[in-house]
């Protein structure tokens, strides 16, 4: 192996730059060259390729977002795309790559795998769903901007005695919701693996209004349902002053926390050496802080667990019964 490639794919998340450095600086300091493929697989089928320096990628550790770019490209799910995605690695005698993104990016580097590129795939999303890893790429940086913004939604909601419901990105997954929300102090946290109770909610808004709180807080993950249509829910049980707030793709940016920083350092390092062994076609995830690896193939089998006890905390500290 001499030259490697490396990629950004779906939805960028705070952290990915910091992998990219990792995977240049471990590659280069191996006697590896290393080429940044811009755009995901999109330009990885275009040949959009740009050889990475350690010059290159200085000064990068701090930034949100991926300086390589990214795309949507489910074209790649072809087998045709995916061959043409192949010549062009070998064109430019490129041996293997790395893939940092969610889950629909794992499916590419199995693909590259099985015609005879090693891939590895980092977890870079700020949804933190992806099996057999606690931990993805962005996932902090994500929770600390949205408690941030919820904090200053609170002065405002302070201010009128008023209760805020906010949708928070995440997708089908609720981790993020928990995590935001029991950092915020939620009223109340709704996620899309457990069932909820609006009433409930309602109940611990008005009582906590009645005991002298002056606002209210509820998280709602995007997959559940919008902020809007929870508050609507939520009117059905109290005369509210509410409001609903989409946080969206704030969420995706900025720089970067001490967490994402290291823990996308330590796994860009860890996929150049699993391509140094000789393997492909592996995850790479972290369990109880320490850097795992599984099959591609087992993901796709298995489903995300979450930290529920995030939820159990918040509810037992809401509950009124
Ligand atoms: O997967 C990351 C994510 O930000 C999700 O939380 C969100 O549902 C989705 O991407 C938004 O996608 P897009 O940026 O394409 O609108």
């Amino acid at each position: 192996m001499k030259r490697i490639g490396i990629l950004t794919s779906g939805g960028d998340a705070p952290g990915m730059n910091a992998a990219v450095r990792a995977v240049t600086k471990t590659a280069i300091h191996h006697g590896l060259e290393v080429f940044g493929i811009r755009y995901g697989f999109a330009g990885l089928v275009a040949g959009d390729f740009i050889p990475l320096t350690t010059a290159d990628v200085d000064h990068k550790i701090n930034l949100g977002g991926t300086f390589l770019y990214s795309a949507r490209f489910p074209e790649f799910a072809q087998e045709e795309v995916q061959k043409k995605g192949a010549e062009q690695l070998r064109k430019h005698g490129i041996d293997a790559v790395i893939v940092i993104g969610g889950d629909g990016s794992y499916h590419g580097a199995l693909a590259l795998t099985r015609l005879g590129i090693n891939s590895i795939g980092l977890p870079g999303t700020i949804d933190n769903d992806i099996p057999y890893t606690e931990y993805t790429i962005g996932y902090d940086t994500a929770s600390t901007t949205a408690m941030d913004a919820i904090d200053k939604i609170r002065d405002t909601a302070s201010s009128h005695h008023r209760v805020f419901i906010v949708n928070v990105m995440g997708r089908g997954c609720g981790d993020l919701a928990m995590r935001v929300g029991l950092a915020s102090g939620a009223d109340g946290i709704v996620i899309p693996e457990r069932p909820y109770d609006v009433k409930k909610i309602a109940e611990t808004l008005k009582h906590g209004f009645a005991e002298g709180k002056d606002h209210g807080i509820v998280v709602v993950a995007e997959g559940v349902m919008t902020a809007e249509e929870f508050r609507e829910e939520l009117l059905k049980y109290g005369d509210f002053d509410a409001r609903a707030n989409v946080l969206a793709h704030m969420q995706r940016g900025g720089s970067p926390t001490v967490e994402d920083r290291v823990n996308a350092t330590k796994m860009g390092n860890y996929a150049v050496n699993l391509l140094l062994n000789g393997k492909g076609g592996l995850a790479v995830g972290m369990e109880h802080g320490e850097l795992n690896t599984h099959d591609i193939l087992d993901l796709f089998e298995a489903k995300h667990q979450g930290d529920f006890t995030l939820l159990d905390v918040n509810d037992e500290m809401t509950k009124l019964d």
